[in-house]
């Protein structure tokens, strides 16, 4: 199997991330050296996807402290515990704001937090306390990998026996996937890792993905992380996903997640839902693919998740939703942008992601298993988180 791409390397203080605004035809290693920088590239989705953009915040504060621990003289907010969360609490804060939809950086930033915290009740000093935030932050980024595995297994194997049930005879399946799931995205994969696990054991005929316009995660990073994979596929435009249940046979459809609420309804990329009452229609499972930090009990139903509506000039360009979109700062358009539209259109929707009703959805899977709908045509998650 060839090696998965990847999207964040780190060791000790140093962290880099690949730009994914330049995939798939330059292959460029930032180099992120303090919190702005952070947030900067999650802003402007340099890297995204959302676990991606929650490990990288982490591994920010763990640099940030990490560095503050080694420099001499320290700097003066390790004079004491409390001027420690005084100054670190902002920080969590401000990388909290770099993009609202995924709730897994809110968790990530909140995890350090509580950290913090509890280092700090329990008596211990400020050193100590920042090493714990620092190898927590580190954990966030590390945790995905084993968890994707899990969750790739437990939805392959329920979509295997799942496609036999509904009188299937075993043949490999034909799986359609929205956006960018994969390891760009971080660790296996969720939805892309469903699809992996398949590929590897026999039992996946062929990957379909959309292109996933404006932003284009479909055409350009899926796209590569199938062929790197060498895992066979074929890429549709986002219109065309009607047409292909129409005449191909499909399996199911297996996306990813931002935020699934409590009664199921899940906030995935732009297109999603489109999807899901495609497959509504043609009777094609549909599943969604994320871990348990992805499922938010705090909000019951989808009406409660924040979209995030992403700069207009990013719908009216292709190559790249470059953000900003003036780069240059003179108001000029990034380099490499070609405008698709007349220029100033004052009436532009772009929502960068939409909420797929629980009731669309015929299976959420996690690392902890895979939960269906009962009788009442409702998921219980709570066999899931
Ligand atoms: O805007 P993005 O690219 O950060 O959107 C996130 C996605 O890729 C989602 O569609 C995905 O399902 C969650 S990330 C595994």
């Amino acid at each position: 199997m060839a090696e998965a791409l990847t999207s964040i390397k780190s060791s000790d203080d140093k962290i880099e991330i690949i730009n994914q605004l330049l995939l798939p035809h330059t292959t460029e290693w930032l180099r992120i050296d303090n919190i702005e920088q952070a947030h900067d590239a999650i802003k402007s989705m340099k890297i995204r996807g959302a676990p991606a953009i929650a490990s990288l915040a982490a591994l920010s504060v763990s640099q940030h402290l990490t560095r503050a621990l080694r420099a001499d003289p320290p700097p003066e907010f390790l004079s004491s515990p409390e001027s420690l969360r005084d100054h670190v609490s902002p920080i969590l804060s401000f990388l909290f704001t770099a993009r609202p939809t995924a709730v897994n950086l809110g968790a990530a930033t909140r995890r350090l937090s509580r950290t913090l915290q509890s280092s700090l009740d329990a008596g211990k000093g400020v050193r100590a306390i920042a090493e714990d935030v620092i190898e927590d932050g580190r954990l966030v980024a590390a945790e995905d990998v084993g968890r994707n595995k899990a969750m790739s297994k437990w939805g392959g194997d329920w979509l295997v026996e799942e496609v036999k049930r509904k009188g299937g005879s075993g043949e490999a399946l034909n799986v359609l996937t929205v956006c960018n799931t994969g390891s760009l995205a971080y660790g296996y994969g969720t939805a892309l890792g469903l699809i992996t696990y398949l590929h590897e054991s026999g039992k996946l005929r062929r990957a379909y993905y959309t292109q996933t316009a404006p932003y284009h995660q479909g055409s350009r990073l899926t796209a590569l992380e199938l062929k790197t994979l060498q895992i066979p596929s074929t890429m549709i435009v986002d219109t065309m996903v009607g047409s292909l249940f129409q005449h191909h046979k499909i399996h199911a459809v297996a996306v990813g997640a931002d935020r699934i609420a409590a009664n199921g309804d899940t906030a995935n990329k732009i297109g999603t839902y489109n999807a899901a009452v495609l497959a509504a229609r043609h009777k094609i499972p549909f599943i969604v693919v994320a871990p348990i930090t992805t499922v938010d009990l705090d909000v019951a139903h989808g009406s409660g998740i924040p979209i995030e509506h992403r700069p207009p000039l990013e719908a009216c360009v292709v190559r790249g939703a470059l953000y900003p979109p003036s780069l240059d700062g003179q108001g000029n358009k990034a380099q490499g942008t070609v405008m698709i539209t007349p220029e100033g259109l004052d009436g532009i929707y772009n929502p960068s992601f939409d909420v797929t009703p629980g009731e669309l959805i015929t299976a959420i899977v996690t690392e902890k298993g895979v939960a269906t709908k009962g009788g009442d045509g409702k998921f219980d998650l709570s066999s899931v988180v």
